[in-house]
């Protein structure tokens, strides 16, 4: 055991650590979390936890259960430190949601080894995702915060929406979205794992995550980065525009996918525009180091016909500076294609392309635009 003097000094050092490099502090593990002070306050049912939440900075959530129809607000005090333990699960409900709702800043959130953040989306599931069905809560995980760093976290089941950020120097590792039980008779719809909007300067890093909906989604957000992330099933590792009829909502700019790998999957590379959106500009958006693996439709899509998939491309949105370095993999099934490229008129410039290889199809590319290095 550590004196109390020793746990003092640590508490101190850390504190100042946190302090002194507000933009971008160093994350600390688990291990290193427990052992930060004493002064845990635990929380070891839902009904402990707004009174915690309020007098504590240094937090601990074990084993509980959320009562139906109820969000676990965590409004957390500046530069306050989070820890899960054991199994917090949400009883059923049929209705919107949030389940877990965490604003802050400069806070850590970080998962002990055995936790699980359960959203029992097996009990909702019904094949119909957000557009049928039972109502279910829409979002398990979400994230309003300004600076911060969320570490561990395992997140299971969840009914549509697993994690949804809006903020800025946010840092998200080592998630694990496990969405396994979704593929059981194709109930699992919408279970989107990673999205952010609205948002500055993010890390997504060190991921697994497996789903039937995309697996990360970036919208209206800027200098970016999503790296060694692994996902199965899924959609794809998406940028979407054109969902706000408010031209600055539409903005992506300076995004990085890299050493992400994407199998088993809808899609695997996938620009989605709206043309019902208003106007907007995707810039600088780069995938780097990128396996597909058995995708079942289209190896790399950038559409501008989203959702309608009907061949009419709108140019409300533009593409420019779209560079794909070294993305190889394998499409397989009948309907398969490795590359579709559907642009409306004059609104895609500049992609640079090379090492992009994608084998297996069944149809052969289909481009109405050509990127630099890619002969379609
Ligand atoms: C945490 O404290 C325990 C017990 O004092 C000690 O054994 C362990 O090494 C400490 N871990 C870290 C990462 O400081
Ligand atoms: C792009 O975003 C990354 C990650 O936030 C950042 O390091 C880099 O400086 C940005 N590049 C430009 C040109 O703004
Ligand atoms: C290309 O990407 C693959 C991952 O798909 C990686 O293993 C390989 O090292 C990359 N090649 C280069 C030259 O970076
Ligand atoms: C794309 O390549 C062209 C010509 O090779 C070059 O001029 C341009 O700067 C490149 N664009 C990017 C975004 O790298």
């Amino acid at each position: 055991m550590m004196s109390f003097s020793e746990s003092v000094t640590l508490l101190l050092l850390v504190v100042v650590s946190i302090s002194a490099t507000l933009n971008g502090y160093e994350s600390i593990d688990y291990a290193t979390a427990v052992n930060l002070t004493a002064d845990y306050c635990y929380a070891r049912s839902y009904e402990e936890v707004s009174s915690i939440v309020k007098e504590c900075k240094y937090i601990v959530l074990v084993d509980f259960e959320v009562p139906a129809g109820k969000t676990l607000e965590l409004d957390l005090q500046k530069n306050a430190v989070l820890l899960f333990e054991g199994t917090i699960k949400f009883a059923v409900a049929h209705w919107d949601g949030p389940f877990i709702h965490i604003t802050g800043k400069n806070i850590q959130v970080i998962g002990g080894t055995n936790h699980l953040i359960h959203g029992q989306g097996e009990l909702y599931w019904d094949g119909h995702g957000g557009s049928g069905g039972v109502t279910k809560p829409q979002r398990v995980f979400s994230v309003n915060v300004q600076g911060g760093t969320f570490k561990n976290i395992n997140i299971k089941n969840c009914p549509m929406f697993c994690v949804s950020i809006i903020g800025n120097d946010l840092t998200f590792s080592g998630f694990n979205i496990d969405n396994n039980d979704g593929f059981k008779n194709g109930l699992g719809r919408n279970t989107d794992g990673m999205g952010f909007s609205h948002s500055n300067n993010i890390v997504i890093e060190n991921s697994k995550i497996v789903n039937q909906d995309d697996c990360v989604n970036v919208i209206c957000s800027s200098n970016a980065v999503i790296r060694n992330v692994h996902c199965w099933g899924s959609h794809g590792l998406t940028i979407s525009s054109g969902l706000s009829t408010s031209d600055r909502n539409n903005d992506v700019q300076n995004i990085t996918y890299e050493d992400c790998s994407i199998g088993g999957s809808l899609g695997g590379i996938h620009f989605k525009t709206h043309p019902a959106g208003g106007h907007g500009t995707v810039d600088q958006v780069t995938y780097r180091n990128i396996e597909i693996k058995d995708v079942t439709r289209h190896g790399i899509e950038i559409q501008q016909d989203y959702p309608n998939n009907d061949g009419h491309p709108s140019n409300n949105i533009k593409i420019s500076n779209l560079n794909l370095i070294n993305v190889t993999g394998t499409v397989k099934g009948k309907t398969t294609r490795g590359v579709r490229i559907s642009c409306g008129s004059g609104s895609c410039t500049n992609w640079n392309w090379s090492g992009v290889k994608i084998t297996g199809a069944h149809k052969k590319d289909d481009c109405n635009f050509h990127p630099n290095g890619y002969s379609c």
